[in-house]
């Protein structure tokens, strides 16, 4: 195995399995390909955890949306073209010889899977910010006692804002599939 891409493969998997601890086994699948599989299973992981708390059916946590939207962002971008070495595709990969041929094509459609993720914790911090903002008046402080504000949901305005910004997320790893990954049978 290649040097860079062993050491790529031991970060890559302690954090993984940090950032959200659902790092499942594929069966059959090894080294990079395996690899790849588990950061998507992540990524996916934590795209449903966005999308539960932003339609409320669990609690909201900007905390626990801003390190789910990290983690997306830290995994994209090069981070993820760097697990596509060239025609790494042994079973079950399901990617598709497009990538390689279409190289600078793919590298964009991961750039912007990161560009989305940090548009959308841009717009949750800037939300937060306001959040605190208001909880800090002396006005109505006093109403929110000690509640963290962290688990304090933004208003109507902002939360539309962050419904756009995570739909601009779903569809850059719908964009990249269609052209990139072979459809499940
Ligand atoms: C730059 C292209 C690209 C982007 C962006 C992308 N994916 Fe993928 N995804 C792939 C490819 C290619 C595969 C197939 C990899 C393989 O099997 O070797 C895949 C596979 C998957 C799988 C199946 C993994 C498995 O265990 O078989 C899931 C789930 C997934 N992606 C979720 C996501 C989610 C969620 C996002 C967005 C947050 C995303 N992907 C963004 C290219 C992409």
């Amino acid at each position: 195995m290649k040097k860079a891409l062993f050491v790529l493969l031991m970060c890559a998997v302690p954090s993984m399995v940090l950032v959200t601890g659902v790092a499942v086994a594929h069966k059959g699948a090894s080294g990079v390909v395996k690899t790849r599989m588990e950061t998507m299973k992540n990524m996916a992981a934590n795209m449903k955890l966005i999308a539960q708390m932003l339609r409320d059916q669990i609690a909201f946590d900007a905390g626990k949306m801003d390190q789910a939207a990290m983690a997306i962002a830290n995994h994209s971008g090069t981070a993820l073209t760097k697990l596509f070495p060239k025609d790494s595709l042994h079973p079950p990969s399901e990617a598709r010889a497009e990538i390689w041929r279409q190289w600078p094509a793919f590298q964009t459609a991961s750039e912007a899977l990161k560009q989305a993720a940090e548009q959308f914790l841009k717009e949750l911090r800037a939300a937060q910010a306001k959040i605190k903002k208001e909880t800090n008046n002396p006005m109505v402080r006093g109403s929110f006692g000690k509640i963290d504000v962290n688990l304090l949901p933004p208003d109507d305005k902002e939360m539309k804002r962050l419904e756009a910004a995570f739909a601009a997320m779903g569809k850059s790893c719908k964009s990249c599939h269609e052209k990139f990954r072979l459809k499940k049978q």
